[in-house]
């Protein structure tokens, strides 16, 4: 049955999301109406720029004055899709406060203060729901909190940020250059208003940080996740990874210890086999497997970042938590029962791929395989490669077998203070494998 109130829908912000977010709702009202039970009304639209032209936005719903926007009293769902920390989080906890749920896009927010925001949300009786937070337009964050909490997650692996896996793609694919992969990212609409974000890996840090609280029932900050981006990886990185069968892609990784008794969450870098499904990730794309007890290992993939993609996410929210409303119930809160400490980067256990510069003299092979030995990580592969000039020196890489993080970076340390090694080129782990 139909009823006749529309519910009303305050949109905050409307860039590159929420101008699709708008438009899909116009377009789309009849159908979005009969899947609810209730047409749903664009109330009102905050932005900084009231002047600039939005096409199929009626003017007199724009407001520079989000706050009373959500303060109005009326307003069934506030969709917020600002970005940042602030004024979003004052924002959000204001609007739970007049009567409204949530529908967040905003990665960083919830990274940063995601218990305020739940709290507030539970103290008030409403929904908060952030599908498109994590991995563009799949729905990964649904299936985490509604479809897994029967089973035991112990490993959430992959790519959640398109535009560096963009970028990575390019340069991987067609030779270009860092810049301009990035400024074309930039301009598809994939990259945060600081591509900082990015290419540094902070925006691909709280999506860990989101994803390893809900998978593993605990909390789990930005500050928790060890974090390093692409602005690193060199080109011969990535003609290293070839020659080893591998391709580079920059992953989140989270992973509960094998007594269960931890959690960590990484993003870095990483080569991956040719052959791992991660590797023929392409473009914006995002995926993303799910190892768990019961279920064994899922993999979630599509667009990961961009108008409409994000823009279908966010719709998705905004049907869930109308027909919450509706039904007068509201979706999942937080759950953080296990309480689980994270562990630091030191005690996390993985291969590693490091190019050193090396004296091209007898004995030398020998001295770093003994600092190897002598910190406990034991070696794979070696290869050793003179070069053709009167530089005197080798390129050495050495592949390893699985170590922990901290006796790699102490065996990486005493190389660096050998005679010999004229400089560490790079270090690299080595996943999926
Ligand atoms: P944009 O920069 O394109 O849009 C931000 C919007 O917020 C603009 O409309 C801007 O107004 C408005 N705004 C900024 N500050 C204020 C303020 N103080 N009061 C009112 N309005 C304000 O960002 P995106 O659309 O790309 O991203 C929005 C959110 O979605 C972010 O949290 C982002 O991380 C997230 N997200 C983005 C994805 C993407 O692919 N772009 C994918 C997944 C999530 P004005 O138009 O006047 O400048
Ligand atoms: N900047 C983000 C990305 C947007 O490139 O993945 C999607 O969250």
């Amino acid at each position: 049955m139909m009823l006749t109130r529309p519910l009303k829908v305050a949109l905050l912000g409307c860039g590159v999301v929420g101008s699709e977010v708008a438009r899909i709702m116009t377009t789309h009202g009849d159908d979005h109406a009969a899947r609810i039970g209730a047409p749903v009304e664009l109330a009102g639209v905050a932005v900084r720029r009231p002047s600039k032209v939005r096409a199929g936005i009626p003017q007199e719903l724009i407001t520079t004055d989000a706050t009373a926007l959500v303060k109005r009293g009326d307003i069934d769902v506030v969709i917020e899709v600002i970005g940042g920390i602030e004024p979003a989080r004052t924002l959000i906890t204001t609007a739970f406060e007049h009567g409204a749920s949530v529908v967040s896009a905003n990665k960083a927010l919830l990274a940063e203060d995601g218990a305020t925001l739940y709290a507030a949300a539970e103290r008030h009786g409403r929904d908060l729901y952030f599908e498109a937070a994590v991995a563009g337009a799949i729905p990964l964050i649904r299936p985490l909190r509604e479809s897994s909490p029967g089973n035991k997650v112990n490993r959430v692996l992959g790519i959640v940020n398109g535009t560096t896996n963009f970028i990575l793609d390019r340069m991987d694919s067609s030779g270009a250059g860092y810049t301009e992969a990035l400024d074309e990212a930039t301009a598809l609409g994939y990259a945060e208003a600081d591509p900082t974000a990015d290419v540094e890996g902070f925006d691909a840090a709280a999506k860990a940080a989101i994803l390893a609280g809900i998978a593993f029932h605990t909390r789990v900050r930005l500050d928790d996740v060890h974090r390093e981006g692409l602005t690193e990886v060199t080109a011969a990185d990535m003609a290293s990874a070839r020659r080893m069968g591998c391709t580079v892609k920059l992953l989140a990784i989270c992973e509960r210890a094998a007594d269960g008794r931890s959690v960590t969450a990484r993003v870095h870098p990483a080569m991956i086999p040719l052959s791992h499904p991660l590797a023929s990730v392409r473009e914006a794309y995002n995926a993303v497997f799910v190892e768990s007890e019961a279920a064994g290992q899922l993999m979630f993939y599509g667009p990961g970042a961009g108008g409409a993609p994000t823009a279908s996410a966010v719709l998705g929210d905004l049907v869930a938590v109308c027909r919450n409303k509706l039904a007068g119930a509201t979706g999942p809160g937080e759950s953080a029962y296990t309480q689980l400490p994270v562990s630091p980067m030191g005690e996390v256990v993985t291969r590693y791929h490091i190019s050193l510069d090396v004296a091209d003299k007898p004995g030398v092979l020998a001295q770093v395989a003994t600092v190897f030995a002598e910190h406990g990580v034991s070696i794979d592969t070696v290869r050793q490669q003179g070069r053709q000039d009167s530089s005197g020196e080798a390129s050495l890489v050495v592949v390893t077998h699985r170590a922990p993080d901290a006796a790699l970076q102490g065996t990486v340390e005493a190389l660096r203070s050998l005679d010999t090694v004229r400089g560490v080129a790079s270090i690299m782990r080595v996943e999926g494998e």
